[in-house]
């Protein structure tokens, strides 16, 4: 990963959190108890506590700072406490072991934070004008002419996640799906479907998907050259035959490349014959793709598509650029950008020997176009984590040239967000049976199918029609989860059973528990009259947290607006998953042991229900900014 220059705006702790409050005020005694014997870099190092018989958090400060002053620990920590000034929000502190600092709040407090969240926002008002960022987020990347596998299910389904997110903390986002449309393998599938056209073998009008992969693989076949092969026939004299045989090969192959770089040199100069058909299979892959797409519930549009070609004709004036301000040189006939400055040692390939141009090229084109034309403040890349490499170079000669300046004169940031693999069961990189890449549209087919036969088997009332469209929320977020849960750096194991069952960190328990609290909201009103809308706004209910279980529920929905900016900022949608299953859990706990509508008390069940409400606005919140489906009843 690769974070380079800081942004304009770092994020802002939560504003009405305790452990805000509680942070400062420690920080306030331990100036007042050291003076200016204290470190200035001292930090309260504050933690939620593990074990609650610890209080709810913990400083941990008092080891240091005793070591740096030459007391014991427990004097730093005695002192720290007896300059302790937090009354209104916490019991008195208590001091455990060598020196830690117990700190338990008081429930009011913790009340009074919750409350000021539960407004519109749930505590996480738009950033200020001068903070609002613009985010351009690499999402999708499909290839001409190629079926989308489950390779783009990580690159469509994170990039959409991360752009969700930062929608939701309130930044302007713009997708780009670098669409994969140019260069040498594109004019030979164009060339051999050009031809066949011509020929009267292929319609271009009934063109599907499947028919273009086939044409690619042979205009690819056609163009491999078994040049190995011809050399093996040399060098073991295999005879006239086998000579005559691996030579005709090799020449048409040659005869086919050299087609299909005309195909290239004709597509370039804007050749009507060979735009159109190049047209038609960009239209039929990217229908494909944007259909899967809408079935991912992953936002991927024609506008947001920016194809390698729209940036063919910037190429070659962009290296003359870097030629001339001696940001790149010539090695060998090929144009590189050194980095050795950044502490790359491999130089950035932005011209061949031969005049071509690189993937490396058309992504220095694209963070120009991105920083400079559409304003990033961010470029963030959800790809593959093979292309570290790659994403290091292309930011590296990208900042080198000067391309990822904002107007401020500061680079943006930019950001590989690198994912791992998808594997299968026995750990192998997913495939078919027969060694295939799995399609993704395949994939999405089974997975709706198996949670059809699980919906059907928790809610066999569910009418037929309700059914279907659960089982594409359900089975759709089943597969999405489980791949933002896991680390996106890391691979992750492909299995319909883990990540359609209802318990453990999955899309449908999330989904689940949702559904559970609204369907106590909706009791609520029908059996006892209490609408929702009267839990929130002004004249709502106080909060009253007693029981343990309220409080780790609040403690938990209090965490919310940090996790959720902590997930942008590290672009990491698994954390904002940990926390939404840590949430669910304390509601499950709370449910068990707290009883809702059933409590005598009104009051008690009004501040109840609004713990209920609130979890719900949180969990909807959070699988939204995911980019799943939260449901009503399933
Ligand atoms: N089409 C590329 C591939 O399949 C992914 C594009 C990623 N985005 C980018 N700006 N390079 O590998």
């Amino acid at each position: 990963m690769q974070t380079t220059s800081a942004g304009p705006y770092t994020v802002p702790p939560m504003q009405s959190g305790p452990e805000i409050i509680l942070s400062e005020r420690l920080l306030e005694a331990m100036r007042h108890a050291f003076g200016a014997a204290l470190p200035p870099d001292a930090d309260p190092l504050l933690a939620v506590s593990k074990n609650p018989e610890f209080g709810d958090f913990q400083c941990n400060a008092a080891m240091s700072l005793g070591k740096a002053m030459g007391i014991s620990p427990r004097a730093a920590a005695e002192r720290i406490v007896s300059a302790l000034n937090i009354d209104d929000v916490a019991l008195p502190a208590r001091i455990a072991g060598p020196g830690f600092i117990n700190l338990t709040l008081r429930p009011e407090a913790l009340a009074s934070a919750l409350d000021a969240m539960d407004d519109g926002a749930l505590g996480l008002p738009p950033p200020p004008p001068g903070a609002r960022e613009t985010i351009v987020v690499d999402l999708c990347g499909v290839n001409l002419a190629k079926q989308m596998h489950v390779g783009h299910l990580r690159a469509t389904v994170i990039g959409d996640a991360l752009a969700r997110i930062w929608e939701r903390l309130g930044h302007r986002v713009i997708r780009q799906n670098h669409f994969g449309d140019w260069g040498l393998p594109i004019a030979m599938v164009t060339e051999r479907v050009k031809r066949l056209a011509e020929a009267g073998r292929v319609d271009l009008d009934s063109l599907t998907l499947e028919d273009l992969e086939g044409h690619y693989r042979a205009a690819q076949r056609d163009c491999d050259a078994d040049e190995r092969g011809l050399r093996a026939v040399e060098r073991f004299g295999l005879g006239p035959k086998a000579d005559a045989e691996v030579r005709t090969q090799v020449e048409g192959a040659r005869e086919a490349t050299a087609r299909a770089r005309q195909a290239l040199v004709a597509l370039q100069a804007h050749e009507p014959g060979h735009v159109r058909v190049w047209e038609r299979i960009s239209e039929v892959t990217l229908a494909a793709c944007f259909e899967n797409c809408r079935r991912l519930h992953a936002t991927v549009t024609r506008e947001a598509t920016a194809g390698e070609s729209t940036y063919a004709h910037e190429l070659a004036p962009l290296v003359e650029d870097l030629l001339a301000r001696r940001v790149a040189e010539v090695d060998d006939g090929a144009v590189i950008v050194r980095l050795d400055e950044f502490g790359i040692k491999e130089p950035c390939l932005v011209r061949k020997r031969d005049g071509g141009f690189l993937y490396a090229t058309t992504d220095m084109a694209g963070i120009r176009r991105r920083v400079q034309g559409l304003g990033a403040d961010r470029a963030i890349y959800a790809v593959d984590a093979r292309q570290s490499l790659h994403f290091r170079q292309v930011f590296a000669a990208s900042k080198k040239a000067g391309y990822a300046r904002r107007a401020g004169g500061s680079d943006a940031t930019l950001l590989h967000a690198a994912f791992g693999m998808v594997l299968g069961e026995d750990g192998r990189p997913f495939k078919t049976r027969s060694g295939e890449n799995v399609r993704l549209s395949d994939l999405i087919d089974e997975a709706i199918a198996r949670a059809e036969l699980a919906v059907a088997q928790k809610n066999p009332d569910l009418p037929a029609d309700e059914r279907r469209a659960v089982a594409e929320a359900v089975g759709i977020g089943a597969i999405k989860y489980i791949d933002l849960s896991s680390d996106r750096s890391k691979d992750y194991v492909f299995s319909f059973d883990r990540m359609l069952a209802f318990e453990g960190n999955t899309g449908p328990y999330l989904q689940y528990a949702l559904v559970r609290v609204r369907s106590i909201l909706r009791k609520a009103h029908l059996e006892q009259g209490i609408h929702e809308d009267s839990l929130g706004g002004p004249g709502r209910p106080g909060l009253l947290i007693a029981a343990p279980e309220e409080k780790t529920l609040a403690l938990a929905a209090l965490k919310f607006p940090a996790t959720l900016r902590g997930a942008g900022e590290a672009c990491e949608p698994h954390r904002l998953c940990a926390y939404l299953y840590e949430l669910a859990s304390a509601f499950s706990a709370f449910f068990a042991a707290c009883p809702v509508l059933s409590t005598p008390d009104e009051r008690v069940k009004r501040s109840r229900l609004r713990l209920c409400r609130l979890t719900g606005r949180i969990l909807r919140d959070g699988l939204e900014a995911l980019g799943l489906v939260p449901l009503e009843r399933m």
